[in-house]
């Protein structure tokens, strides 16, 4: 089963805080997700492997550790996974970035596909999905099975926000991912959204309402 990872480091839990907020206008919001997606980014790859490396200082030579090597690929959930990926890139800036879009049926509630383009390489590639909010987590269950489809196999889900039912869903759907989340939150209301939640993640990161 994919392990669950809720940051409480009290410099995301702030700036979560900040960006759910009612009065936080689209710049302000943009910005803490980005800065949250780049420190969620530092604390999920604490387990990338390593391998020794011999160098020379000015000194001597030495023996030092560096990344083994699996590349990565970073994939926003169009609209608002949009909003991690630089966050994401600060940190690593040599990953390679796929798309996928989906919107929610605003009746069904249920993911309907528009987009996707993905690294050709994917198979090779330590996939990072990102998306501000895993609600039901059909979006999230939807991406990540066309991710599966075009090969991709070492694959790993980061939000800001989730549900229990959303982590649920998507644990069921695809036991092997882990998933990062920044804050859990406690339901779902009538029409799919999160409580507390921060509203439409989308809406807010691009001042569309
Ligand atoms: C939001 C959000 C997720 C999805 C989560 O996108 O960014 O992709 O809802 O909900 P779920 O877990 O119930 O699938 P939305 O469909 O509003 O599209 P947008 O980003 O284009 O606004
Ligand atoms: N999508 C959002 O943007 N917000 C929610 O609360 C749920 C789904």
């Amino acid at each position: 089963m994919g392990k669950i990872y809720v940051f409480d480091h009290p410099l995301i839990q702030h700036k979560v805080t900040l960006m759910r907020k009612v009065e936080t206008k689209a710049k302000d919001f943009r910005a803490l997700v980005r800065e949250i997606a780049s420190l969620m980014t530092y604390e999920a790859m604490r387990d990338l492997p390593m391998v020794d490396v011999e160098i020379e200082t000015p000194m001597e030579k030495t023996v030092q550790k560096k990344l083994e090597g699996a590349d990565m690929a970073v994939v926003p959930i169009l609209r608002a996974g949009l909003g991690m990926v630089e966050g994401v890139l600060d940190m690593v800036p040599q990953a390679k970035i796929g798309h996928i879009g989906l919107y929610r049926d605003p009746e069904t509630h249920k993911p309907v596909e528009y987009y996707c383009k993905l690294p050709v390489d994917l198979e090779k590639r330590r996939i990072f999905v990102v998306d501000p909010m895993l609600a039901t987590g059909g979006s999230a269950s939807d991406a990540i099975t066309f991710i599966k489809e075009r090969g991709g196999k070492n694959i790993k889900f980061m939000c800001l926000i989730a549900a229990p039912e959303g982590i649920e869903a998507l644990q069921a759907a695809h036991p092997d991912v882990d998933i990062y989340i920044a804050a859990k939150d406690r339901q779902l209301n009538e029409n799919k959204y999160i409580l507390p939640g921060l509203g439409d993640a989308g809406d807010r990161l691009f001042g569309t309402k």
